[in-house]
């Protein structure tokens, strides 16, 4: 009876552990090779930059370059410089995953860029929407 029991345990303790996984982030590697599922179309690209004008511009600035108002405020209060997203430089990762994971759960310490995650409205499609968008930053 024992080993029965050991055994179920262990089960139980495997599928916690990989429910906790999968709902607690997103590992670097797997972040950089997760899939874009939102075609870089008119529409989506439309939609992203919707909710950059409202979630992203005023640190990241009207066109991306890293100069909107708050970014002002983070830089004299001592937090990291907001990034240029127009440019070839990503210190967080390039790729749309790394991307999409940086919105979708925020960047920096002290929690200096919030994540998007659980904001009313917003899913996936439209975390995703929004890097097809800030891909057309780019010069
Ligand atoms: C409160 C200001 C603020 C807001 C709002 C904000 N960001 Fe950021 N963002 C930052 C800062 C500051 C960093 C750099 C953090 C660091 O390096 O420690 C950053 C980093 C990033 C990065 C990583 C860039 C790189 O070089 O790897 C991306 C991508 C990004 N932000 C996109 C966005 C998008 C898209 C939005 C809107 C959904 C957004 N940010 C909203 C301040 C902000």
């Amino acid at each position: 009876m024992m080993p029965r029991i050991s055994q179920s345990l262990l089960i139980l303790g495997s599928l916690l552990f990989l429910s906790a996984c999968s709902s607690g982030g997103t590992s670097p590697l797997e972040a950089r090779a997760m899939k874009n599922p939102v075609e870089p179309t008119e529409k989506t690209i439309a939609s992203g930059k919707k909710y950059y004008d409202r979630y992203c511009a005023e640190c990241h600035g009207a066109t991306g370059k890293g100069d909107g108002e708050k970014a002002a405020v983070l830089a004299k209060a001592g937090e990291a410089k907001t990034p240029d997203l127009t440019d070839d430089k990503w210190d967080h990762g390039s790729t749309d995953g790394e991307v999409f994971v940086n919105i979708r759960d925020g960047v920096g310490r002290n929690g200096v860029m919030k994540g998007l995650n659980g904001k009313p409205g917003i899913s996936d499609t439209e975390m995703w929407s929004i890097v097809n968008y800030v891909r057309t930053l780019k010069q």
